[in-house]
């Protein structure tokens, strides 16, 4: 099994308010279902969820009652990004649900730890993907919280032990330096810790939950087990399913 996260950043413009990219998303889901590879997929919120969790610090927690109807309408957008994911799913051919990760997890003091994963391992046994995403989730001190996609992808990974884990972004790979900015740029194919430490961050866009160095830094620690984590270029079509067929595609693979 292959545990994909399609990043908001192809699922979505992350520079509009809740604009689904339908053209991208559905482009994808065919790419996996065309591989026939069985996947568990995990979405990031994007616009539906980054625009309004940043002007109202959901990130952070409560600390004013202002923050309430934001922190309710930030979840509901992200609900409503993951009904669009599995219904271009179940278009092609793959039965999913989408699962709220409040409804399997808690935060407490801003970390997530499962409550009640039976959810997600009756949808997985059933046949039915359980697809989780970035999303607010109550917070047992902070009262609520961000979880990323990202950390959806850890916690799915260590349930689902999966061969492989794909994170699908707009960038080619990780880059020595901005690749929008600076022509120099040069692509790693490969990383490990060492090589982290010596490029910046590389995310110009808003983001409550850090960009792509902690991106890469949660990649990782995804490795081990004969397991490696690739960043590959979901905005070019074909590429996915190349991945997803074993062929050698342009991307950047974390090896421990
Ligand atoms: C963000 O999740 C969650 C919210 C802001 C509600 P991600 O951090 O995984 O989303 P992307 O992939 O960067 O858009």
């Amino acid at each position: 099994m292959i545990l994909i996260k399609l990043g908001g950043s192809v699922i979505t413009d992350k520079s509009q308010y809740k604009k689904f990219d339908r053209e991208q998303a559905e482009r994808l889901c065919r790419e996996i279902a065309e591989s026939g590879v069985p996947v568990i997929i995990v979405h990031g919120a994007g616009s539906f969820g980054h625009v309004l969790a940043k002007k109202y610090s959901i990130q952070n927690g409560y600390t004013d009652p202002e923050q309430v109807q934001a922190a309710a309408q930030v979840h509901h957008d992200a609900m409503e990004l993951g009904m669009l994911m599995t219904q271009t799913l179940m278009d092609n051919g793959i039965p999913a649900a989408s699962v709220s990760p409040g409804t399997c997890f808690v935060m407490e003091d801003g970390r997530i730890v499962p409550d009640n994963l039976e959810p997600i391992e009756a949808l997985a046994k059933m046949g039915i993907m359980p697809v989780t995403f970035g999303d607010v989730v109550m917070d047992r001190t902070r009262g609520f919280g961000i979880v990323s996609g990202d950390q959806m992808m850890e916690l799915m990974a260590e349930m689902f032990k999966p061969e492989r884990v794909v994170f699908v972004s707009d960038i080619d790979g990780l880059y020595t330096a901005n690749p929008k900015t600076d022509p120099d740029a040069e692509l790693i194919p490969e990383f490990d810790a060492g090589t982290l430490e010596q490029v910046s961050s590389v995310s110009d866009v808003d983001d409550v939950t850090g960009g792509v160095r902690n991106k890469m830094e949660s990649m990782l620690r995804m490795c081990g087990e004969g397991r490696d984590c690739v960043l590959i270029n979901g905005t070019v079509p074909g590429r996915l399913l190349s991945l997803l067929r074993g062929e050698d595609v342009t991307c950047t693979v974390a090896r421990m």
